[in-house]
């Protein structure tokens, strides 16, 4: 699975940096902004002292990631601040608090911690991916492996905090988690991943299928019918050179 997800990771990783940096860029920012928003409500929720200040720092990092990955797809892509502020304005609802409720409440703090482990090992190993290949551009790269630095922190100290919740001997560096409840939360917390991936690449497909039969419905029934078409006095119209609302042209006309 590791080495296949590796292959994945850097084929779609070549097409992404060569076409779409800018976009792929972006969502670094913006998952990297819900990061931080789910490490501040940890931050808030936890009863342990000692995790509440690595979960603020934690969602230090986060913040400065997303912003510097801002600042690159800006680099790259060339988008305004406006257009990169639209972007953004969906990422409290995109991300981390779905119906009221943060992933912290969600679940729980030793899942959350699972979460979180998975997740930066995620990250981290898709970006070493990308910086073994060479795929992103010179300074993109450099911003990448100063980030890649913090994630590591973030994998070893979420993984260290999960087993010593759950009562195993906590272990240092990016080995695998030992301890038979910390192992059965990474789990399922992979296994809820998956499943969750699969539903957006359903929810893309979707998309993509709803965008081709529309474009093909416009280009293909509505012109022939056009040409038929015809104004009459109690059906088809002309538009208005009136430039209010139809309500309001209503109105005067009643
Ligand atoms: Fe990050
Ligand atoms: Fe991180």
């Amino acid at each position: 699975m590791g080495q296949l997800r590796k292959v994945w990771i850097g084929l779609t990783g070549r097409f992404a940096w060569r076409f779409r940096a800018a976009h792929l860029l972006r969502a670094f920012s913006r998952t990297e902004q819900g990061s931080a928003l789910d490490m501040f409500a940890a931050c808030e929720a936890t009863p342990r002292r000692e995790l509440r200040r690595k979960y603020f720092r934690h969602a230090l990092d986060e913040w400065r990631h997303a912003g510097v990955f801002k600042a690159r797809a800006r680099a790259v892509g060339g988008r305004s601040a406006t257009e990169t502020g639209v972007d953004e304005a969906g990422v409290i609802v995109e991300h981390g608090i779905i119906g009221g409720r943060t992933l912290f409440e969600r679940l729980g703090e030793r899942d959350f911690l699972a979460f979180v482990y998975v997740a930066e090992a995620d990250a981290v190993e898709q970006f070493e991916v990308y910086a073994a290949r060479g795929l992103p551009d010179p300074d993109t790269q450099a911003a990448l492996s100063v980030i890649l630095k913090d994630e590591l922190f973030h994998v070893t100290y979420s993984k260290h905090e999960l087993e010593r919740l759950t009562g195993a001997p906590p272990t240092t560096g990016t080995a695998a988690v030992v301890g038979a409840e910390a192992r059965a939360a990474v789990r399922r917390i992979r296994w809820s991943r998956l499943k969750e991936g699969w539903l957006r690449l359903s929810l893309d497909i979707g998309h993509l299928m709803t965008s081709l039969w529309l474009t093909l419905l416009y280009a293909l029934l509505i012109p022939p019918f056009r040409l038929l078409a015809r104004l009459e006095p109690a059906g088809w119209q002309a538009p208005s050179a009136d430039p209010r609302p139809l309500r309001l042209r209503l109105q005067s006309e009643a």
